[in-house]
């Protein structure tokens, strides 16, 4: 299933990919399809379906880009969307990593050197993504409610100069999985140590797939508004 349609079966489109699984809670959409199709699910939560299809699809499939599309979706939903994806890495995936990385750093027997960096690299790198929520939360978001309930647009301010690169917070987080695949000690828990990668691998991409959700469905949708206003 390179696309997910429609009339997909959502209990068959969940075993194809589970990293869908997280990305449907954020639509408020819990197990027990029997089953119903996609749509009939969609319907079933009020969910507008082509919608739930780009969200879903851009994290299924990289080369999906359904770009007529783009430009119809309300941007507030977008918003809300991402907005509970914030909430589930600051409320969820962060402090279950850190937990898995401490427990990791316990488990070392002999020199335990290597993992010091690993841990204050960590952080940094929690830093800068924090800010970059932070940033997203307090002047993209509310720039673009403001642009949709109030039509208001400001000369030299576009959606551009509110919403900052991906490429920083992205790599970082290869960075810190290299780290331990190259470079750490056999001094620790097997099994905390998979444990800790496999998160890390899993919210890369998710990650990389909220970026990309951030930088083509959302920032096309708010551009179409601006030229709108501007004409
Ligand atoms: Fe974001
Ligand atoms: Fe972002």
């Amino acid at each position: 299933m390179d696309i997910i349609y429609p009339h997909h079966s959502m209990a068959e489109v969940l075993t194809e990919n589970y990293h869908l699984l997280p990305v449907i809670n954020r639509f408020g959409i819990q197990l027990g399809f029997v089953d119903a199709t996609v749509e009939e699910i969609c319907q079933k939560y009020e969910i507008n379906t082509d919608f739930f299809l780009a969200i879903i699809n851009t994290f299924h499939n990289e080369n999906y880009f359904p770009e007529q599309k783009m430009q119809e979706f309300n941007p507030l939903k977008i918003v809300d969307y991402l907005r509970k994806t914030h909430d589930y890495y600051l409320t969820v995936i962060i402090p279950g990593m850190e937990n898995i990385l401490e427990k990791l750093i316990e488990s070392c027997s002999l020199n335990c050197e290597k993992m010091k960096p690993i841990r204050k690299f960590y952080q940094k790198y929690k830093e800068e993504l924090l800010a970059h929520i932070q940033d997203e939360e307090q002047n993209v978001f509310p720039y673009i409610i403001d642009l949709v309930r109030n039509k208001k647009i400001s000369d030299g301010y576009s959606i551009h100069t509110f919403e900052k690169e991906h490429t920083n917070v992205d790599m970082k987080l290869n960075d810190l999985t290299m780290l331990f695949l190259k470079y750490l000690d056999p001094v620790y828990d097997n099994t905390l140590c998979n444990e800790f990668l496999i998160t890390l691998l899993r919210f890369e991409k998710d990650l990389k797939n909220h970026a990309r959700i951030e930088d083509y469905v959302l920032v096309p949708a708010v551009e179409s508004i601006e030229k709108k206003l501007r004409k």
